[in-house]
């Protein structure tokens, strides 16, 4: 599928006051699968449907879980999960398909991890090149026999050992989705799991299973667990609004002529808030409003205005919060007045793309200088954008990022293979037209 947008005209006036962003996806597979191992019925307010989070949602079904819409009148996007227990999982009967999902993989495979029985979880083309071995060496040492394409990617055959032996784990990457592996295995064996990581990751793993009153220490970059835990009863949580979405508006909302809205309800995370330091930092006009407390995180409106960009320098400390803003934040820098750099970056290489040559290379074709370096990038602005045709490279990220670049550039843009953004955010055209966009889709 292919997307063609036109430019805003300099004079157009963006008269929508607040925009409604999705579910975050992180949390609502956190949902999903913590939901599947509680006691009886659990309920996920405002879960993200999306096709990521659809390969978890089956995979759960496909190892019996019963999740269906909830029954009630949703005010939200709801589900509702039979919870079956931390023993209650029964062996799939044919491989799990995680899609192009990382997070499904490798959180599930901590799950898969204490079972007693064998799973084999296959992915798409992008899937299977991802590298597993992040996920393989830890759990291997709890005692799991795995075996992976060149012992690194899918497929992937777990034979689960409900004889778990507790490990100290140090990380040389800082990632969510290893350390919650490890967590997830961690609450399955018999003693104290620790995982130490070199910077600080997404902790939503942590707050979510302290939400449900499983006991997580947080030590500095340290998470520790000690197994077997018990899972709670009869739950509901509540989804906040995913920054990642967010961001796309709120550079969006930055680089365009007379922008003033407010995103409601967006997930505010110590561990994610990396987007909302750099635009500041980049003069964008951004605050914060309506501060709210949900079971497990928090909330707040994230208000927006057209802003006169400046450069910055973002470091490989800053870059797990932000991790997946990259893309957007390189598209922002196009417009800002001066050189940006990013280093530290080098896990964009191994996203759903390798994002730091993807990045570079689309933006690039509609006028942007961008030097692509070994772990980041150079981005010299300010560049006037011309309308092109441009590549997704099956990446969602990718994808938005150039329709929002289509909306600052001159002339019309074609967004080829656009079909992906129904990774995260399946209506994110029907946003940009509530902006006032002119997109047509070609199926
Ligand atoms: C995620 C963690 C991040 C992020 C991904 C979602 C998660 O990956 O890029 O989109 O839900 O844990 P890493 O932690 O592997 O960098």
């Amino acid at each position: 599928m292919d997307w063609i947008i036109k430019p805003f005209d300099p004079g157009h006036v963006i008269g929508i006051k607040e925009i409604s962003v999705p579910a975050d996806k992180s949390i609502t597979h956190r949902a999903v699968m913590l939901g599947a191992l509680c006691e009886g019925e659990f309920f996920i307010q405002n879960y993200l449907s999306c096709d990521d989070c659809s390969r978890t949602i089956q995979a759960f079904r496909d190892m019996g879980v019963e999740i269906e819409k909830a029954e009630y009148q949703p005010v939200l996007n709801d589900l509702q999960i039979q919870g079956v227990g931390l023993k209650g999982l029964k062996p799939p009967k044919k491989p799990i398909d995680a899609g192009n999902s990382g997070t499904t993989v490798r959180l599930l495979s901590g799950i898969l991890a204490g079972q007693g029985f064998e799973a084999e979880i296959i992915g798409d083309e992008s899937l299977s090149r991802r590298p597993m071995k992040r996920i393989i060496e830890p759990l291997r040492q709890m005692g799991v026999e795995i075996s992976a394409r060149d012992d690194n990617y899918l497929p992937l055959k777990i034979k689960g050992n409900p004889r778990l032996k507790p490990i100290k784990y140090e990380s040389k990457i800082a990632s969510a989705q290893v350390k919650s592996c490890v967590v997830f295995a961690g609450m399955q064996a018999e003693g104290k799991t620790t995982f130490t990581e070199p910077y600080k990751s997404r902790n939503h793993t942590e707050k979510f299973l302290q939400a449900l009153g499983i006991n997580v220490e947080v030590d500095g970059l340290s998470v520790s667990v000690t197994g077997p835990v018990r899972f709670p009863k009869n739950k509901v949580v509540l989804i906040p609004r995913d920054i990642s979405a967010a961001a796309f508006f709120m550079v969006a909302g930055a680089i365009l002529r007379h922008a003033d809205f407010r995103l409601l309800d967006i997930g505010f995370n110590e561990t994610r808030d990396g987007i909302l330091e750099v635009l500041k930092k980049m003069n964008a006009k951004i605050t914060l409003s309506n501060p709210w407390k949900i079971l497990p995180e928090e909330a707040a409106n994230i208000e927006v205005k057209s802003s006169d960009l400046k450069p910055t320098d973002i470091t490989g400390e800053m870059v797990p919060r932000l991790i997946d803003e990259i893309p957007v934040i390189a598209l922002a820098a196009t417009q800002a007045k001066g050189t940006t750099t990013i280093s530290g970056a080098k896990e964009l290489r191994v996203k759903e793309s390798d994002r730091l040559s993807a990045i570079s290379t689309e933006l690039n074709k509609m006028g942007a200088n961008i030097e692509e370096k070994e772990d980041g990038l150079v981005i010299h602005g300010p560049t006037p954008l011309t309308g092109s045709e441009v590549d997704s490279h099956g990446d969602h990220r990718i994808a938005m990022t150039m329709a929002i670049a289509a909306l600052v550039s001159k002339g019309e843009t074609k967004i080829k293979n656009a079909q992906c953004v129904n990774i995260s955010f399946p209506d994110f055209a029907q946003r940009l037209k509530d902006l006032g966009a002119d997109i047509k889709i070609h199926e």
